[in-house]
């Protein structure tokens, strides 16, 4: 579960993810400002306070007041995240994805003013769902290149943009994560930390690279996270070309670029890529490495200085990138709740309406796969008994609620409800094969082959589920692909 300070943050999310387990994400925890000038006049005189100057001069004013070790402490930052989205993208509904961002940095704003949250979310994921073993890959829009890249802009829109539409300001900074080739974790052994993805340039220009040019490009995103893996022998936190060459050059971020977390660690003692923990700072660094989620360069970035294999230039220009996200939120314009979004509190999280646009996501995310004539749905006169069975069922409290008092296994109509959980796909955990788990092909034959009614089938999944049989099956009348949809997803169901 959640950890306590995040139990009642982002209750959107909560609903679209809370069976997932799954902890709604900020990079930071507690509330940072500074340059408050109602309780310290004097700050005025700091430009970087003065919120009339643009941001290039604030951030530079800051900079040079800096000694190098204080700019080493701005290169790190420790947290994570993990929002997940399958049933979201299978919407296809580009509005709703940027109406999801702006009601989640609505309530991510709320609970910053009360000190509950930070401002810097490292989400979305945009990696492609290209192998359905993957374990994480309900937490990303799928496998479409396209779709990906629509989800991503559109949802980083609706987090970051301010509605008084000024695109120096930011509402919450997001991130495009795990950039790149990244599509497994723990499978047979083989592990995310060490893996070589080798992709060819075509297969990375025309499959893993346009949802974060989207991002980048389109959705303006504050940030980019590089991912543990290497693509074709590098490791992408120290890839020049994919960093400083591709993201900054090619596509122009305005914002920063940041490891996974602890990757610097794993690229120097797990990948060996480098050979002393001071290169693999000035690597990651000289690469276009803006901030490490860990302590690597807290602990060598200094020493590579000294070295002689890193340069003030390099970290100075990594700092103004933070700063520059770090001022266009506002952190160093005083008091938040005197600014723009200040009024915003816990009243505004949890809404009736939030909820509902929660519901909303999953009745158009539900994918109908099959429906024979006189299946779906339901005629409330004809069905006086629902029986539901399945190792997912008790999820559904709407469903269950109906159905015919607690002995019944046999209905006017059966609802199967089957499929896996974060027992069986979750980040850490990839699947082996795509078949259903343990006995529940077999079952389904056999309720079904005995049914008299119509056979429901909903398949609650991350990850794609080989259910030909289903679907080659006459009993079976009708087959719902759900996601992992939560609570909202029991009434949405059931309607
Ligand atoms: C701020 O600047 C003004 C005018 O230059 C000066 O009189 C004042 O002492 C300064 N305050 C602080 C705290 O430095
Ligand atoms: C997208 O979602 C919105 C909000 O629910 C809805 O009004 C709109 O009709 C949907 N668009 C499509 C193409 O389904
Ligand atoms: C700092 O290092 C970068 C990357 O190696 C190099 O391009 C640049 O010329 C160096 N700058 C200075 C002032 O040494
Ligand atoms: C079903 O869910 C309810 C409410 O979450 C819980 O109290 C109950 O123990 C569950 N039953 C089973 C069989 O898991
Ligand atoms: C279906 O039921 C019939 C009759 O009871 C039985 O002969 C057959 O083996 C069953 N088939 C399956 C797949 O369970």
């Amino acid at each position: 579960m959640a950890p306590a300070n995040h139990s009642v943050f982002l209750c959107f999310s909560i609903f679209l993810i809370i069976l997932l387990n799954s902890r709604p994400g900020i990079a930071q925890n507690r509330p940072v400002y500074a340059c408050d000038t109602s309780s310290n006049p004097g700050l005025k005189n700091f430009s970087f306070c003065d919120p009339s100057l643009d941001v290039t001069t604030r951030v530079d004013d800051l900079v040079s007041r800096l000694t190098l070790q204080e700019k080493i402490g701005w290169l790190v930052n420790a947290a994570k995240d993990f929002p997940q989205v399958i049933l979201t993208a299978a919407t296809f509904n580009e509005s709703l994805f940027e109406t999801i961002g702006k009601v989640v940095s609505t309530e991510a704003r709320a609970m910053y003013n009360v000190g509950l949250a930070g401002l810097t979310f490292w989400s979305p994921n945009v990696n492609i769902f290209r192998d359905p073993r993957w374990g994480r890959g309900q937490e990303t829009p799928g496998e479409d290149p396209l779709l990906s890249g629509k989800y991503g802009a559109a949802y980083v829109r609706g987090l970051q943009q301010t509605d008084d539409g000024d695109k120096d300001k930011l509402k919450v900074a997001a991130c495009c994560k795990h950039y790149t080739a990244y599509d497994v974790d723990n499978w047979k052994g083989i592990q995310r930390y060490t893996f070589n993805a080798l992709v060819t340039q075509q297969d990375l220009d025309d499959t893993f690279q346009p949802p974060f040019k989207s991002c980048v490009i389109d959705g303006n995103v504050a940030s980019v996270m590089c991912s543990y893996n290497q693509v074709n022998g590098k490791p992408t936190c120290g890839d020049p070309d994919l960093l400083s060459g591709v993201i900054r050059g090619q596509w122009k971020l305005n914002g920063y670029i940041v490891t996974d977390c602890d990757s610097l660690n794993e690229m120097f003692n797990s990948q060996h890529y480098t050979k002393t923990a001071e290169e693999t700072a000035a690597l990651a660094m000289n690469s276009g490495l803006d901030l490490n989620c860990g302590d690597f360069l807290s602990k060598n970035a200094q020493s590579a200085v000294n070295k002689g294999l890193l340069n003030e230039t390099v970290i100075n220009k990594a700092v103004s990138n933070n700063f520059a996200t770090m001022m266009r939120l506002g952190f160093f314009n005083g008091d938040p709740t005197k600014q723009l979004y200040g009024n915003l509190g816990p009243k505004d999280v949890c809404t009736t309406a939030n909820q509902e646009l929660a519901r909303e996501v999953a009745r158009q995310g539900i994918v109908l796969l099959k429906n024979a004539k006189g299946s779906l749905p339901l005629s409330p006169t004809a069905i006086k008994t629902l029986a539901v069975i399945g190792p997912n069922a008790n999820v559904t409290h709407t469903i269950s609620s109906r159905r015919d008092q607690e002995s019944s296994r046999r209905g006017d109509a059966v609802v199967l409800v089957m499929g896996s959980d974060q027992s069986i796909e979750r980040e850490s955990l990839d699947r082996v094969d795509i078949t259903l788990p343990g006995q529940q092909k077999l079952l389904i034959s056999e309720v079904a082959n005995v049914s008299k009614g119509p056979v429901i089938l909903v398949i609650m999944s991350g990850g794609g589920m080989d259910i030909q049989f289903a679907k080659d099956d006459p009993k079976i009348s009708s087959i719902l692909w759900v996601g992992f949809p939560g609570e909202a997803g029991g009434a949405a169901i059931a309607m």
